[in-house]
């Protein structure tokens, strides 16, 4: 069994999805550390649940990490709206081991700046048809590692930015406990599924 630890900054709809299909024993692992940003919904549901939680948001960060996730044998690192970028420490002795959701289909709309509304309300602007889910690998840069996975999302005819953040959203809920379940089964063979292929959501 794999242990997980989760990185929020905010209102963990993430964190909660990935913990219900650990429950629902869908996921063989454990969330064992929940690290925010900052007090927030997700740090609160992870105290309600028990899970190990810290709040760090003082400056060099990297080894605090460190002795957290060596402490507790973290097997698998996920972010989930974690809005600060990860100290090159952890990359460093995690990677591969630390895989991010970002609600757009990168290398587009990704990178420093990118993120909440703003990522939908630029996709409405530049006027793209087609919008989704990325999964992927973290390195030193925002949004830039190797990406696992991607569902593609059709942009209906004048739909909002609000519409299209909830309906990605919910995508969201489904691909991430999907790719974290694969990691936990098998770490080697998931490697080698890369990039995994889950179509558009016509399919
Ligand atoms: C999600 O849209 C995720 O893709 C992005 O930040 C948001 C986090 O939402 N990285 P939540 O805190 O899991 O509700």
């Amino acid at each position: 069994m794999k242990n997980i630890s989760v990185f929020i900054s905010g209102s963990g709809s993430n964190l909660k999805a990935i913990y219900k299909s650990i429950e629902s024993g869908e996921i063989n692992g454990k969330i064992v550390l929940v690290i925010s940003s900052k007090k927030c919904a997700g740090s609160q549901f992870a105290n309600k649940k028990k899970i190990t939680t810290y709040v760090i948001n003082q400056p060099n960060i990297g080894k605090k990490m460190i002795d957290l996730l060596d402490k507790h044998n973290i097997d698998l690192i996920c972010l989930a709206g974690y809005l600060k970028l990860i100290p090159s420490l952890v990359i460093k002795k995690y990677r591969n081991r630390i895989i991010n959701i970002h609600p757009a289909l990168l290398p587009k709309f990704g990178g420093k700046g990118y993120y909440g509304m703003r990522i939908h309300e630029s996709v409405i602007k530049a006027n793209e048809k087609e919008s989704g889910v990325s999964i992927h690998f973290v390195n030193e840069e925002y949004d830039k590692g190797l990406i696992i996975a991607q569902k593609v999302i059709k942009i209906m005819k004048n739909e909002s930015a609000e519409n299209l953040a909830s309906r990605i959203l919910k995508e969201e809920h489904k691909l991430y406990p999907k790719i974290i379940k694969y990691f936990c089964e098998d770490e080697k063979g998931f490697k080698k599924m890369i990039p995994l292929n889950l179509g558009s959501d016509e399919n």
